[in-house]
């Protein structure tokens, strides 16, 4: 059955079609992190090597697993979770750029690419991509699943040429500089960030087809409130 939403559909499954060139990456970023010198002295090497956690669009019965599991990475911000299922039912929502990953059928990873705005000097508003939240299980947290998420779902946006060419996000840049993002304000993007963030928490992620002209102050959905509760 089609996911649809905002007048295109998506197939579920489509990561597990063998010939998906995403998913064949995500394996590959994925696998080379399992290691065995990254792994807590608890987990064995058999275990590690049997890992192989499948990435697929989220589906609608996905919701409930989600939501504890976003609770249980981002402990202290229970908000995160209900800004998830806001942006869910709002209109910038991208069920094809929600992403989790399984491990035996156990949802241990989520991302979620949705749509902001930039607002320009003369105020004009130029739509965008936001990647929030990032979150992965804390047991399966350190063997490349949040990276391998990241990954794929930057291919996904990146093979939509009906989509805004910009992905902004605030977080760390050593986490996700490697990801292929950028230090916002050199590409004209401002970001109004929390009083702990250091600035460089303000990145970008050019996509194919980028255009330059596109600048402004990020300006997020109303959704994007409830993560601070
Ligand atoms: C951040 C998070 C998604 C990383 O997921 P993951 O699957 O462990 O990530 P990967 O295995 O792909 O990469 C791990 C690397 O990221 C680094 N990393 C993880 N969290 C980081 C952070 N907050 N800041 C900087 N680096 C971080 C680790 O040091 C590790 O690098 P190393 O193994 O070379 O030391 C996960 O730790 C998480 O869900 N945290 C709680 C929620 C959160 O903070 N989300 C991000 C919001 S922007």
């Amino acid at each position: 059955m089609p996911l649809s939403g905002r007048g295109w559909t998506v197939p579920i499954g489509i990561f597990n079609r063998e010939d998906l060139e995403v998913n064949a990456f995500v394996r590959r970023s994925a696998a080379p992190r399992a290691t065995e010198n990254r792994c807590p002295p608890n987990l064995t090497r058999r275990y590690v090597r049997s890992m192989n956690p499948v990435f697929d669009i989220e589906r609608s019965d996905d919701a409930p697993a989600i939501d504890s599991m976003i609770r249980r990475a981002f402990q202290e911000q229970s908000g995160v979770a209900d800004m998830v299922a806001a942006i869910r039912a709002s209109a910038q929502y991208e069920p094809g750029l929600t992403l989790v990953a399984r491990q035996a059928d156990q949802v241990v990873g989520f991302v979620m690419i949705s749509h902001a705005e930039l607002v320009d000097d003369e105020g004009g508003r130029h739509d965008v991509l936001t990647l929030s939240p990032l979150a992965v299980h804390p047991d399966h947290e350190r063997h490349g699943i949040g990276s391998a998420l990241v990954r794929a779902v930057l291919s996904l946006a990146d093979a939509r040429s009906d989509l805004p060419r910009l992905v902004t996000l605030e977080g760390s840049p050593l986490f996700y500089g490697r990801l292929g993002f950028e230090f916002a304000p050199d590409h004209g993007v401002v970001f109004d960030l929390p009083d702990w963030a250091p600035p460089a928490a303000a990145q970008v992620h050019r996509l194919t087809g980028y255009d330059p002209a596109v600048r402004g102050r990020v300006t997020y959905p109303a959704a994007f409130a409830l993560a601070e509760g």
